[in-house]
């Protein structure tokens, strides 16, 4: 309950995921290749980083590369895993800066070698950082994550490890990629379409969600302060009534 009146008064979300959409549609919209969007993609990240490490968020989940998107062309599969395998070599320095620690989550056996070495390095590099964790979902999808943690669970239960009695929903969590994270307190998606496409859908439960039209490659620091202000407007109520959510700000106050 300590973590929900902490939330409740929050102005700040305390995790903030991005559904980073519209890449395609700003390229087309200016006669570019796809990849040309995805470039200016990740200028929008890194912009997004720094907006975020000014503002005190200490967690941003990126959803980099859906389970869905190793259907999309071998060619544009290539060139985000290059541009990624950039981000990583481009940022490294920044990050040790700025205190960015990075993290992974997602099914990383489908990378390449390279780039699970890549991600690694830079993992275990920035482990020290402790202003913002950058949580990059790589070949993430929540059901593909749901039901990884699903089949470990059962295994322990075969196995004689965990009594099927003692499993709730917070053991369950601690099997998921972000087990050791704090849930999303706002979920932003851009481009305008209005659907969480198997982004944290059990992380997500009680995230405030933000939709705008703007592209991913137009967003920066301005639209960041319109979602932020947006959500601290926002009453949060986890479930509970006016008035108990009042007697829980009067008993904190
Ligand atoms: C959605 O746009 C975006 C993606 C599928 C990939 C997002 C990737 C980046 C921003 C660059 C890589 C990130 C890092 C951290 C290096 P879309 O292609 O679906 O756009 P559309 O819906 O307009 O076609």
């Amino acid at each position: 309950m300590t973590d929900e009146i902490n939330m409740i008064k929050s102005p700040i979300p305390e995790h903030l995921a991005i559904i980073m959409d519209g890449n395609g549609r700003w390229a087309k919209q200016r006669g570019l290749p796809r990849i040309s969007g995805h470039q200016q993609g990740v200028e929008t990240v890194i912009r997004v980083v720094d907006a975020c490490v000014k503002q005190g968020i200490r967690y941003l989940s990126l959803f980099a590369f859906s389970s869905e998107n190793w259907g999309r062309p071998r060619q544009e599969i290539d060139a985000l895993m290059g541009l990624l395998t950039q981000f990583l070599a481009s940022q490294r320095q920044k990050m040790l800066d700025d205190g960015v620690r990075l993290r992974v989550i997602g099914d990383l056996s489908r990378l390449s070698e390279p780039i699970q070495t890549a991600l690694a390095d830079a993992e275990r590099e920035t482990s020290q950082g402790n202003a913002l964790t950058l949580i990059l979902a790589l070949s993430y999808g929540s059901r593909d994550e749901i039901m990884r943690a699903a089949k470990q669970i059962a295994r322990q239960v075969v196995e004689g490890d965990l009594d099927i009695d003692q499993l709730d929903n917070k053991t369950f969590s601690l099997h998921l990629d972000t087990g050791d994270l704090p849930e999303p307190d706002l979920m932003i998606r851009t481009s305008g379409e209005v659907r969480l496409s198997n982004f944290l859908l059990w992380q997500a439960a009680y995230a405030e969600l933000y939709f705008t039209d703007v592209l991913w490659p137009d967003f920066d620091a301005a639209e960041l302060q319109k979602a932020l202000d947006d959500y601290s407007s926002r009453k949060r109520r986890f479930g509970l009534t006016d008035e108990q959510l009042q007697a829980l700000e009067e008993k904190t106050n």
